[in-house]
Protein backbone atom coordinates (compact mmCIF):
# COMPACT_ATOMS: atom_id res chain seq x y z
CA UNK A 1 0.00 0.00 0.00
CA UNK A 2 2.34 2.65 -0.88
CA UNK A 3 2.36 5.62 -3.79
CA UNK A 4 4.36 5.04 -6.45
CA UNK A 5 5.59 7.09 -9.47
CA UNK A 6 2.86 5.06 -11.34
CA UNK A 7 0.30 7.51 -9.23
CA UNK A 8 1.70 10.70 -11.16
CA UNK A 9 -0.38 10.67 -14.11
CA UNK A 10 0.08 13.11 -16.43
CA UNK A 11 -0.87 16.77 -15.69
CA UNK A 12 -2.32 18.28 -19.13
CA UNK A 13 -2.02 21.73 -18.54
CA UNK A 14 0.93 23.42 -19.13
CA UNK A 15 3.25 24.68 -16.67
CA UNK A 16 4.00 28.29 -16.18
CA UNK A 17 6.65 29.60 -13.70
CA UNK A 18 5.66 31.55 -10.80
CA UNK A 19 7.03 34.87 -10.21
CA UNK A 20 8.35 35.52 -6.84
CA UNK A 21 8.59 38.76 -5.33
CA UNK A 22 11.20 39.77 -2.98
CA UNK A 23 11.15 38.94 0.68
CA UNK A 24 10.56 42.05 2.76
CA UNK A 25 11.22 42.05 6.71
CA UNK A 26 8.86 43.65 8.34
CA UNK A 27 8.71 45.18 12.27
CA UNK A 28 7.16 43.05 14.64
CA UNK A 29 4.18 43.84 17.06
CA UNK A 30 4.95 43.39 20.49
CA UNK A 31 2.34 40.58 21.53
CA UNK A 32 1.92 39.20 18.24
CA UNK A 33 3.42 36.70 16.60
CA UNK A 34 4.91 37.19 13.18
CA UNK A 35 3.26 34.87 10.75
CA UNK A 36 4.66 35.59 7.25
CA UNK A 37 3.31 34.07 4.05
CA UNK A 38 6.01 33.63 1.88
CA UNK A 39 7.18 31.62 -1.53
CA UNK A 40 9.19 28.65 -0.67
CA UNK A 41 10.22 24.92 -2.03
CA UNK A 42 9.46 21.84 -0.76
CA UNK A 43 10.27 17.88 -1.76
CA UNK A 44 6.79 17.15 -2.16
CA UNK A 45 7.23 14.55 -5.02
CA UNK A 46 9.35 11.50 -4.52
CA UNK A 47 13.26 11.73 -4.41
CA UNK A 48 14.46 12.35 -7.97
CA UNK A 49 11.73 14.85 -8.58
CA UNK A 50 12.88 18.44 -8.24
CA UNK A 51 11.41 20.69 -5.34
CA UNK A 52 7.94 22.09 -6.00
CA UNK A 53 7.74 26.03 -5.36
CA UNK A 54 4.53 26.66 -3.11
CA UNK A 55 3.77 29.42 -1.32
CA UNK A 56 3.47 29.07 3.06
CA UNK A 57 2.97 30.32 6.22
CA UNK A 58 6.50 30.88 7.42
CA UNK A 59 7.80 29.17 4.06
CA UNK A 60 6.45 25.67 4.69
CA UNK A 61 3.69 23.41 3.90
CA UNK A 62 1.61 23.04 6.15
CA UNK A 63 2.13 26.02 8.00
CA UNK A 64 3.05 25.69 11.49
CA UNK A 65 0.24 24.44 13.72
CA UNK A 66 -1.18 27.05 16.21
CA UNK A 67 -2.00 25.24 19.47
CA UNK A 68 -3.90 26.88 22.12
CA UNK A 69 -6.09 26.26 25.36
CA UNK A 70 -9.77 26.55 24.91
CA UNK A 71 -10.38 30.30 25.40
CA UNK A 72 -7.08 31.70 25.10
CA UNK A 73 -6.05 34.39 22.05
CA UNK A 74 -4.48 34.06 19.67
CA UNK A 75 -2.54 36.80 18.24
CA UNK A 76 0.03 36.90 14.90
CA UNK A 77 0.81 39.72 12.63
CA UNK A 78 -0.08 38.28 9.23
CA UNK A 79 3.05 39.23 7.12
CA UNK A 80 2.58 39.24 3.41
CA UNK A 81 5.33 38.49 1.65
CA UNK A 82 3.82 36.80 -1.69
CA UNK A 83 3.29 39.04 -4.78
CA UNK A 84 -0.68 38.54 -4.31
CA UNK A 85 -2.84 40.29 -1.62
CA UNK A 86 -3.90 37.81 0.55
CA UNK A 87 -6.07 36.95 4.11
CA UNK A 88 -6.07 34.93 6.84
CA UNK A 89 -9.41 33.24 7.15
CA UNK A 90 -9.57 30.75 11.05
CA UNK A 91 -11.61 28.22 9.74
CA UNK A 92 -14.63 27.15 12.06
CA UNK A 93 -13.78 29.34 14.57
CA UNK A 94 -16.22 31.22 16.03
CA UNK A 95 -14.83 34.23 15.89
CA UNK A 96 -15.48 38.11 16.02
CA UNK A 97 -16.37 38.60 12.51
CA UNK A 98 -13.27 41.79 11.87
CA UNK A 99 -11.29 38.46 12.26
CA UNK A 100 -13.13 35.96 10.34
CA UNK A 101 -10.54 37.24 7.17
CA UNK A 102 -12.70 37.09 4.38
CA UNK A 103 -11.18 39.77 1.63
CA UNK A 104 -13.66 41.76 0.11
CA UNK A 105 -16.24 40.83 3.29
CA UNK A 106 -14.63 41.34 6.42
CA UNK A 107 -11.35 43.16 5.70
CA UNK A 108 -9.56 44.46 2.75
CA UNK A 109 -7.06 42.17 1.27
CA UNK A 110 -3.68 42.40 2.84
CA UNK A 111 -1.31 43.93 -0.58
CA UNK A 112 1.88 42.51 -0.88
CA UNK A 113 4.70 44.01 1.95
CA UNK A 114 1.77 45.34 4.02
CA UNK A 115 0.71 43.63 7.64
CA UNK A 116 -3.05 42.43 9.52
CA UNK A 117 -3.23 41.91 12.94
CA UNK A 118 -5.24 39.05 13.90
CA UNK A 119 -6.48 38.92 17.48
CA UNK A 120 -9.30 36.82 18.66
CA UNK A 121 -10.15 34.11 21.65
CA UNK A 122 -11.27 30.73 21.10
CA UNK A 123 -14.24 29.71 22.35
CA UNK A 124 -14.73 26.04 21.08
CA UNK A 125 -11.89 23.46 21.62
CA UNK A 126 -11.09 21.07 18.66
CA UNK A 127 -9.43 20.82 15.50
CA UNK A 128 -9.59 24.02 13.50
CA UNK A 129 -7.32 25.20 10.46
CA UNK A 130 -6.59 28.36 8.77
CA UNK A 131 -6.21 29.01 5.27
CA UNK A 132 -5.77 31.99 2.72
CA UNK A 133 -9.39 34.02 2.17
CA UNK A 134 -8.44 35.53 -0.99
CA UNK A 135 -7.93 34.17 -4.48
CA UNK A 136 -8.52 30.69 -2.56
CA UNK A 137 -8.48 28.13 -5.17
CA UNK A 138 -4.95 29.88 -5.94
CA UNK A 139 -3.47 30.41 -2.74
CA UNK A 140 -4.67 26.99 -0.87
CA UNK A 141 -3.80 24.94 -4.02
CA UNK A 142 -0.26 26.58 -3.57
CA UNK A 143 0.08 25.83 0.37
CA UNK A 144 -1.48 28.48 2.42
CA UNK A 145 -3.22 26.50 5.24
CA UNK A 146 -2.38 25.29 8.41
CA UNK A 147 -4.10 23.29 11.64
CA UNK A 148 -5.10 25.39 14.47
CA UNK A 149 -5.34 22.97 17.70
CA UNK A 150 -7.26 24.20 20.40
CA UNK A 151 -6.76 22.04 23.45
CA UNK A 152 -9.53 20.72 25.83
CA UNK A 153 -8.93 22.13 29.35
CA UNK A 154 -8.38 18.77 30.79
CA UNK A 155 -6.27 16.81 28.80
CA UNK A 156 -8.12 13.54 27.24
CA UNK A 157 -6.99 10.30 28.31
CA UNK A 158 -4.63 9.23 25.08
CA UNK A 159 -0.74 8.40 24.57
CA UNK A 160 -0.59 10.63 21.29
CA UNK A 161 -2.14 13.41 19.59
CA UNK A 162 -1.37 13.62 15.80
CA UNK A 163 -2.55 16.30 13.31
CA UNK A 164 -3.08 14.57 10.03
CA UNK A 165 -3.65 17.08 7.28
CA UNK A 166 -4.99 15.46 3.73
CA UNK A 167 -4.46 17.17 0.45
CA UNK A 168 -3.73 16.90 -2.87
CA UNK A 169 -1.63 18.81 -5.74
CA UNK A 170 -1.83 18.85 -9.13
CA UNK A 171 1.69 18.70 -10.31
CA UNK A 172 3.29 18.00 -13.62
CA UNK A 173 4.55 14.54 -13.77
CA UNK A 174 8.13 15.95 -15.17
CA UNK A 175 8.75 19.21 -13.11
CA UNK A 176 6.86 18.21 -10.14
CA UNK A 177 5.74 22.29 -10.48
CA UNK A 178 1.92 22.81 -9.31
CA UNK A 179 -0.06 23.16 -11.93
CA UNK A 180 -0.80 27.08 -12.62
CA UNK A 181 -4.11 27.05 -14.45
CA UNK A 182 -6.23 27.64 -11.18
CA UNK A 183 -9.15 28.92 -13.46
CA UNK A 184 -9.72 26.26 -15.69
CA UNK A 185 -12.79 26.08 -16.66
CA UNK A 186 -13.24 22.22 -16.61
CA UNK A 187 -12.36 22.48 -13.25
CA UNK A 188 -14.86 24.87 -12.78
CA UNK A 189 -17.65 23.68 -13.90
CA UNK A 190 -17.40 20.21 -13.24
CA UNK A 191 -15.86 18.59 -9.31
CA UNK A 192 -12.97 21.20 -8.82
CA UNK A 193 -9.66 21.17 -9.22
CA UNK A 194 -8.69 17.77 -8.53
CA UNK A 195 -4.68 16.77 -7.64
CA UNK A 196 -2.64 14.07 -9.01
CA UNK A 197 -0.62 13.40 -5.63
CA UNK A 198 -1.91 12.63 -2.50
CA UNK A 199 -0.19 13.34 0.81
CA UNK A 200 -0.74 14.08 4.47
CA UNK A 201 0.97 16.66 6.40
CA UNK A 202 2.64 17.42 2.73
CA UNK A 203 4.61 13.77 2.84
CA UNK A 204 3.31 10.72 0.66
CA UNK A 205 4.86 8.37 2.50
CA UNK A 206 3.70 10.05 5.89
CA UNK A 207 4.79 7.44 8.74
CA UNK A 208 4.54 7.44 12.47
CA UNK A 209 5.83 4.56 14.71
CA UNK A 210 3.45 3.58 17.21
CA UNK A 211 3.22 0.86 20.35
CA UNK A 212 0.48 -1.65 19.77
CA UNK A 213 -1.92 -0.95 22.39
CA UNK A 214 -1.63 2.62 22.53
CA UNK A 215 -4.78 4.98 21.91
CA UNK A 216 -3.95 8.05 19.54
CA UNK A 217 -5.81 10.94 18.63
CA UNK A 218 -6.05 11.65 14.89
CA UNK A 219 -6.98 14.92 14.26
CA UNK A 220 -8.14 14.99 10.29
CA UNK A 221 -8.28 17.65 8.17
CA UNK A 222 -9.37 17.85 4.65
CA UNK A 223 -7.51 20.97 3.08
CA UNK A 224 -7.82 20.04 -0.43
CA UNK A 225 -9.18 21.89 -2.99
CA UNK A 226 -11.88 19.54 -4.54
CA UNK A 227 -10.80 16.30 -3.41
CA UNK A 228 -13.30 14.42 -0.96
CA UNK A 229 -11.65 11.83 0.60
CA UNK A 230 -12.99 7.95 1.63
CA UNK A 231 -11.04 7.28 4.14
CA UNK A 232 -10.92 3.84 6.80
CA UNK A 233 -8.81 2.14 9.34
CA UNK A 234 -6.64 -1.21 9.48
CA UNK A 235 -4.84 -2.43 12.68
CA UNK A 236 -6.80 0.53 14.48
CA UNK A 237 -10.20 0.03 16.10
CA UNK A 238 -11.81 3.37 16.67
CA UNK A 239 -13.96 6.42 17.21
CA UNK A 240 -15.37 9.71 15.40
CA UNK A 241 -14.96 12.19 18.56
CA UNK A 242 -15.78 15.49 17.18
CA UNK A 243 -16.72 16.78 13.90
CA UNK A 244 -15.62 20.11 12.56
CA UNK A 245 -14.27 20.68 16.25
CA UNK A 246 -17.25 20.37 17.66
CA UNK A 247 -17.31 16.93 20.24
CA UNK A 248 -20.08 14.22 19.97
CA UNK A 249 -22.50 13.62 22.42
CA UNK A 250 -21.30 10.00 22.00
CA UNK A 251 -18.62 9.13 20.63
CA UNK A 252 -19.16 7.02 17.22
CA UNK A 253 -17.62 3.53 16.48
CA UNK A 254 -16.04 3.78 13.12
CA UNK A 255 -16.96 0.48 11.29
CA UNK A 256 -15.90 0.98 7.51
CA UNK A 257 -15.39 3.92 5.47
CA UNK A 258 -16.45 7.13 5.85
CA UNK A 259 -15.61 10.53 3.81
CA UNK A 260 -14.05 13.87 4.54
CA UNK A 261 -15.13 17.11 2.33
CA UNK A 262 -12.68 19.57 1.91
CA UNK A 263 -12.52 22.24 4.72
CA UNK A 264 -14.17 19.02 7.11
CA UNK A 265 -12.56 17.66 10.15
CA UNK A 266 -12.87 14.45 12.32
CA UNK A 267 -11.59 14.04 15.56
CA UNK A 268 -10.72 10.05 16.20
CA UNK A 269 -9.41 7.91 19.03
CA UNK A 270 -8.03 4.81 17.82
CA UNK A 271 -6.74 1.61 19.87
CA UNK A 272 -3.26 0.34 17.64
CA UNK A 273 -4.73 -3.01 17.42
CA UNK A 274 -1.99 -4.36 14.60
CA UNK A 275 0.72 -6.83 15.85
CA UNK A 276 4.48 -5.60 16.87
CA UNK A 277 6.22 -5.74 13.46
CA UNK A 278 3.30 -5.56 11.25
CA UNK A 279 1.93 -1.56 10.52
CA UNK A 280 -1.62 0.13 10.96
CA UNK A 281 -3.12 1.92 7.88
CA UNK A 282 -5.46 5.13 7.67
CA UNK A 283 -6.54 4.13 4.34
CA UNK A 284 -7.75 6.54 1.57
CA UNK A 285 -10.12 4.18 -1.06
CA UNK A 286 -9.81 5.47 -4.63
CA UNK A 287 -10.78 4.20 -8.36
CA UNK A 288 -11.37 0.34 -6.02
CA UNK A 289 -7.77 0.75 -4.53
CA UNK A 290 -6.58 0.90 -1.05
CA UNK A 291 -4.28 3.27 -0.73
CA UNK A 292 -2.12 4.00 2.90
CA UNK A 293 -2.84 7.36 3.51
CA UNK A 294 -0.68 7.33 6.60
CA UNK A 295 1.35 4.26 8.38
CA UNK A 296 2.03 3.39 11.64
CA UNK A 297 4.59 1.18 12.19
CA UNK A 298 3.80 -1.34 15.12
CA UNK A 299 7.56 -1.30 16.55
CA UNK A 300 6.84 -1.98 20.41
CA UNK A 301 3.74 -3.25 22.69
CA UNK A 302 2.70 0.04 24.82
CA UNK A 303 1.66 -0.27 28.38
CA UNK A 304 -1.90 0.61 28.21
CA UNK A 305 -4.42 -1.55 29.73
CA UNK A 306 -8.15 -0.50 29.34
CA UNK A 307 -9.59 -0.12 25.97
CA UNK A 308 -12.74 0.40 26.84
CA UNK A 309 -14.92 3.06 24.34
CA UNK A 310 -13.73 6.29 25.05
CA UNK A 311 -15.67 8.82 27.05
CA UNK A 312 -16.92 11.41 25.32
CA UNK A 313 -15.26 14.52 24.73
CA UNK A 314 -16.64 17.58 26.95
CA UNK A 315 -19.54 19.40 25.22
CA UNK A 316 -18.13 23.15 24.06
CA UNK A 317 -20.45 26.29 24.96
CA UNK A 318 -23.63 26.86 22.93
CA UNK A 319 -24.23 23.75 20.91
CA UNK A 320 -27.76 23.76 21.15
CA UNK A 321 -29.94 25.00 18.03
CA UNK A 322 -33.15 26.53 20.16
CA UNK A 323 -36.31 26.22 18.58
CA UNK A 324 -37.19 24.52 15.71
CA UNK A 325 -40.55 24.99 15.65
CA UNK A 326 -40.64 28.61 15.11
CA UNK A 327 -37.20 28.80 13.62
CA UNK A 328 -37.11 30.86 10.32
CA UNK A 329 -37.23 29.36 6.89
CA UNK A 330 -34.81 29.53 4.47
CA UNK A 331 -34.29 27.99 0.79
CA UNK A 332 -30.58 27.60 -0.92
CA UNK A 333 -31.43 25.95 -4.22
CA UNK A 334 -27.38 25.33 -6.02
CA UNK A 335 -27.74 24.66 -9.98
CA UNK A 336 -25.29 24.80 -12.49
CA UNK A 337 -22.44 23.19 -13.79
CA UNK A 338 -21.45 20.30 -16.21
CA UNK A 339 -24.62 18.06 -16.88
CA UNK A 340 -26.48 20.53 -14.79
CA UNK A 341 -30.29 21.96 -15.35
CA UNK A 342 -29.07 25.64 -15.04
CA UNK A 343 -30.73 27.61 -18.08
CA UNK A 344 -29.73 31.21 -17.18
CA UNK A 345 -28.74 33.16 -13.89
CA UNK A 346 -28.22 36.88 -12.75
CA UNK A 347 -24.26 37.41 -12.97
CA UNK A 348 -23.55 41.15 -11.79
CA UNK A 349 -26.83 42.40 -11.78
CA UNK A 350 -27.61 40.81 -15.35
CA UNK A 351 -29.48 38.37 -16.47
CA UNK A 352 -27.20 35.60 -18.64
CA UNK A 353 -27.68 32.55 -20.02
CA UNK A 354 -26.05 29.31 -19.19
CA UNK A 355 -23.67 29.99 -22.52
CA UNK A 356 -22.93 33.18 -21.66
CA UNK A 357 -22.09 32.32 -18.37
CA UNK A 358 -19.65 29.78 -19.32
CA UNK A 359 -17.98 32.53 -21.50
CA UNK A 360 -17.64 34.68 -18.22
CA UNK A 361 -16.01 31.51 -16.47
CA UNK A 362 -19.19 31.58 -14.05
CA UNK A 363 -21.29 28.14 -13.93
CA UNK A 364 -23.01 27.78 -10.40
CA UNK A 365 -26.18 29.74 -8.75
CA UNK A 366 -27.52 29.81 -5.35
CA UNK A 367 -31.12 30.68 -5.56
CA UNK A 368 -30.79 32.08 -9.64
CA UNK A 369 -27.80 34.26 -8.59
CA UNK A 370 -24.32 33.88 -8.91
CA UNK A 371 -21.44 34.85 -6.80
CA UNK A 372 -21.08 37.50 -4.11
CA UNK A 373 -23.74 40.22 -4.59
CA UNK A 374 -24.19 43.68 -2.20
CA UNK A 375 -27.26 42.14 -0.45
CA UNK A 376 -27.18 39.23 1.51
CA UNK A 377 -29.41 35.81 1.12
CA UNK A 378 -30.80 36.75 4.60
CA UNK A 379 -30.60 39.43 7.32
CA UNK A 380 -31.26 37.48 10.39
CA UNK A 381 -31.99 38.92 14.12
CA UNK A 382 -29.06 38.19 16.81
CA UNK A 383 -30.57 34.93 18.38
CA UNK A 384 -33.00 33.63 16.22
CA UNK A 385 -33.28 29.74 15.29
CA UNK A 386 -32.63 29.42 11.12
CA UNK A 387 -33.50 26.39 9.40
CA UNK A 388 -31.95 26.33 6.00
CA UNK A 389 -32.80 23.98 3.51
CA UNK A 390 -30.23 23.33 0.91
CA UNK A 391 -30.95 22.04 -2.16
CA UNK A 392 -28.86 20.05 -4.57
CA UNK A 393 -30.10 20.70 -8.10
CA UNK A 394 -26.57 19.78 -9.88
CA UNK A 395 -24.60 16.72 -10.87
CA UNK A 396 -21.92 17.19 -8.45
CA UNK A 397 -21.19 16.81 -4.68
CA UNK A 398 -20.35 19.75 -2.60
CA UNK A 399 -19.40 21.03 0.52
CA UNK A 400 -21.02 24.12 2.17
CA UNK A 401 -19.42 26.00 4.58
CA UNK A 402 -21.08 28.58 6.83
CA UNK A 403 -18.44 30.73 8.74
CA UNK A 404 -18.93 32.23 12.17
CA UNK A 405 -21.64 29.65 13.57
CA UNK A 406 -21.87 26.07 13.51
CA UNK A 407 -25.12 24.11 12.63
CA UNK A 408 -26.93 20.93 12.89
CA UNK A 409 -28.32 18.77 10.52
CA UNK A 410 -32.03 18.54 10.65
CA UNK A 411 -33.21 14.99 10.29
CA UNK A 412 -36.22 12.65 10.20
CA UNK A 413 -38.24 13.55 12.78
CA UNK A 414 -36.92 16.74 13.85
CA UNK A 415 -34.08 14.84 14.85
CA UNK A 416 -30.39 16.34 15.21
CA UNK A 417 -27.13 15.44 13.37
CA UNK A 418 -23.83 16.38 14.93
CA UNK A 419 -22.59 19.86 15.03
CA UNK A 420 -20.73 21.42 12.09
CA UNK A 421 -19.39 23.81 9.42
CA UNK A 422 -19.66 22.44 6.42
CA UNK A 423 -22.03 19.54 5.03
CA UNK A 424 -21.37 17.41 2.40
CA UNK A 425 -24.15 18.00 -0.32
CA UNK A 426 -24.33 14.80 -2.74
CA UNK A 427 -25.62 15.60 -6.02
CA UNK A 428 -29.73 15.42 -6.17
CA UNK A 429 -29.72 15.35 -2.28
CA UNK A 430 -31.74 18.07 -0.59
CA UNK A 431 -30.62 18.57 3.34
CA UNK A 432 -31.82 20.95 6.06
CA UNK A 433 -29.37 22.69 8.37
CA UNK A 434 -30.54 24.90 11.55
CA UNK A 435 -27.94 26.79 13.81
CA UNK A 436 -28.75 29.99 15.88
CA UNK A 437 -27.55 33.60 14.54
CA UNK A 438 -25.90 34.28 17.52
CA UNK A 439 -22.50 35.67 16.04
CA UNK A 440 -23.34 39.42 14.72
CA UNK A 441 -21.83 40.35 11.49
CA UNK A 442 -21.01 39.70 7.81
CA UNK A 443 -21.22 35.43 7.71
CA UNK A 444 -19.87 33.77 4.22
CA UNK A 445 -21.78 30.82 2.94
CA UNK A 446 -20.08 28.81 0.23
CA UNK A 447 -19.00 25.89 -1.17
CA UNK A 448 -15.45 24.52 -0.05
CA UNK A 449 -14.78 23.23 -3.42
CA UNK A 450 -12.82 26.30 -3.94
CA UNK A 451 -13.23 26.37 -7.95
CA UNK A 452 -17.21 26.31 -7.42
CA UNK A 453 -16.75 29.34 -4.87
CA UNK A 454 -14.86 30.92 -7.67
CA UNK A 455 -17.64 30.30 -10.36
CA UNK A 456 -20.67 31.42 -8.34
CA UNK A 457 -20.98 29.02 -5.55
CA UNK A 458 -20.83 32.00 -2.49
CA UNK A 459 -23.20 33.84 -1.08
CA UNK A 460 -23.35 35.90 3.12
CA UNK A 461 -25.71 36.06 5.55
CA UNK A 462 -25.84 39.28 7.73
CA UNK A 463 -26.50 39.30 11.50
CA UNK A 464 -27.33 42.02 13.38
CU1 LIG B 1 -12.39 27.30 4.95
CU2 LIG B 1 -14.63 30.38 3.49
O1 LIG B 1 -13.46 28.88 4.20
CU1 LIG C 1 -19.27 22.82 -4.95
Amino acid sequence: MKQTRRQFLRASAAFSAVVIGPHRLLAQNVGFVPMTAQPASMQLAPNGYAKTDIWGYDGVMPGPTIRVQQGERVQRQFINALPQASSVHWHGIRIANAMDGVAGLTQAAVAPGETFDYDFAVPDAGTYWFHAHNRSTEQVARGLYGALIVEETAAPDVDRDEVLIVDDWLLNSETAQLDADFEAAHDRSHAGRNGNFIATNGDFEFSKDVKKGDRLRLRLINAANARIFVLSLVGLEGWAMAYDGMPLAQPEKIDGQFPLAPGQRVDLFVDVTADVGDSAYLVRALNGENMAQATFPVTAAGTRTTHAVPEALPPNPNMDIGDLTNARMLTLNMEGGAMGRLDAAILDGERLTFRQLAGANQFWSFNGVIGMTDTPLATLARGETVRLTIRNDTSFPHAMHLHGMHFREVLADDQLGPMRDTLLSFAGQSNEIAFVADNPGKWLLHCHMLSHAASGMMTWLDVA
